[in-house]
């Protein structure tokens, strides 16, 4: 299946919130860049249409991961932060974070095909998904504190939560992790521990 086709399986995943859910996701897909907005300026998936594919990839490996190590996590609730961790990257609806980068050198030498809104008012990417979803969609507090804490001990910042991570923080944490690093990048694992880029 691609990227769209597991995109609205996933969305039907939601049951219990289906209405909360699906208002979030029609704001989103309708006012925002959501379906068209790259991941990132420069790293990964810096293309129309990335964070939608990063975080439906994101989603594909919590759910693998929940039901080999949680299977008492609902799949809704790993399907609301999975799919949507990395929310905050769609700016604010009608101000979206990325643009198309216009500096012709940077793109050439940099890959930064994307450059960051010099408009937007800058807030923790994380705390800027937490509160456009909390908006619309009532959390559990092991939800908000996945959401907030998805990059894990990669921020500075995230000291604060090292040791109080719910099983949910830890698992999108590494959902995130191993989609970003290993399937985006392009890596194979190999037997030894090693992995390679498939393009070399
Ligand atoms: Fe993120
Ligand atoms: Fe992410």
């Amino acid at each position: 299946m691609d990227t769209h086709e597991l995109y609205e399986v996933f969305k039907k995943k939601v049951i219990k919130r289906k209405k909360e859910f699906g208002a979030f996701m029609q704001m989103l897909e309708k006012e925002t860049s959501w379906l068209t907005s790259p991941a990132s300026t420069r790293f990964h998936l810096n293309k129309e249409g990335g964070l939608l594919e990063h975080s439906v990839g994101v989603t594909e490996t919590l759910l693998k991961l929940r039901e080999t190590l949680a299977p008492r996590l609902s799949e809704e609730t790993c399907v609301i932060v999975g799919l949507l961790h990395d929310a905050g990257k769609i700016g604010m609806p009608g101000k979206p974070r990325y643009l198309k980068n216009d500096n012709a050198w940077e793109v050439r030498n940099r890959d930064m095909t994307y450059k960051v809104n010099p408009a937007e008012t800058y807030m923790n990417l994380a705390a800027r998904s937490l509160y456009l979803i909390s908006k619309y969609i009532p959390l559990s507090d092991s939800e908000a504190q996945a959401i907030l804490y998805h990059d894990g001990q990669y921020v500075e910042a995230n000291k604060e939560v090292a040791h109080r991570e719910t099983p949910l923080t830890l698992l999108v944490h590494f959902a995130d992790c191993w989609t970003a690093h290993i399937y985006e990048d392009g890596h194979s694992v190999q037997e030894d521990d090693t992995y390679y880029d498939k393009k070399e």
